[in-house]
């Protein structure tokens, strides 16, 4: 089998990693793995079992019971599939974003979901987002990038994207849920979100979509016949 091409994209809660990877894996042909969306399916199911995502023993008790699928569709969308069920829409509220922060804290969920993660990477050409990724998942990745803004801007855009798609939407509390989440994500034990040694930073605080994706296929095309 040829070595695969892996595009790692980490970066904080709101830093545009998923509209942007999204993107550039369509207009690439890859496969866009959407890491977050794993933990969240975790935190979803324990949530369901009414498992407190700081509580390690129960987190333990229960995990086993979860068995997780990754499914694409053939627009490419990825889809989560808890126990059989698609859950893929259910995953993405504020509550699952907090307690999925705090479930990707413990070790034993991060191991689980290691093999998962490599394995696409190793069957398919990806563009893969998350916080580990260029650390942990595929510290030997073909290019990693490590997209970055500022809270407000990041603040800011959730709330405009809330507001698009017709929902309640307060600045002040998402960008206290934004500052939480980052604290959480950086300051965690193992595999915290940081910038691997070798990833080029691209703060997109003053950046549009398409000045990012203009950004990142530059940064890309060094390295990759694009
Ligand atoms: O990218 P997201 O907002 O959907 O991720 C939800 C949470 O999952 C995030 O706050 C931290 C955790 N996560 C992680 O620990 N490692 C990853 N590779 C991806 C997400």
């Amino acid at each position: 089998m040829d070595k695969k091409i892996s595009i790692a994209i980490d970066g904080p809660a709101g830093a545009g990693k998923s509209t942007i990877a999204r993107r550039l894996a369509k207009e690439l042909g890859y496969y866009y793995v959407d890491t977050g969306a794993i933990y969240r399916t975790v935190a979803y199911f324990l949530d369901l079992w009414g498992v407190s995502p700081k509580d390690i023993d129960g987190v333990e008790r229960y995990i086993d019971e979860l068995t997780l699928n990754i499914e694409y569709d053939e627009e490419g969308l990825q889809h989560m599939i808890m126990n059989g069920m698609d859950v893929t829409n259910d995953i993405r509220t504020p509550e699952i974003s907090q307690k999925a922060s705090l479930v990707a804290a413990h070790a034993v969920v991060r191991e689980m979901l290691l093999d998962m993660q490599r394995d696409l990477a190793k069957e398919y050409n990806v563009v893969m987002d998350g916080r580990d990724i260029g650390t942990v998942v595929l510290p030997k990745a073909t290019v990693k990038i490590f997209l970055t803004a500022s809270p407000e801007v990041r603040a800011q855009r959730r709330t405009d994207e809330l507001i698009a798609k017709g929902q309640k939407a307060n600045y002040k509390q998402i960008l206290e849920q934004i500052k939480q989440r980052d604290y959480q994500d950086t300051h965690r034990e193992i595999a915290p979100l940081k910038m691997a040694r070798d990833s080029i930073k691209l703060d997109t605080s003053e950046l549009d979509i398409e000045g990012v994706l203009a950004a990142m296929k530059k940064i890309i095309s060094d390295k990759v016949a694009l």
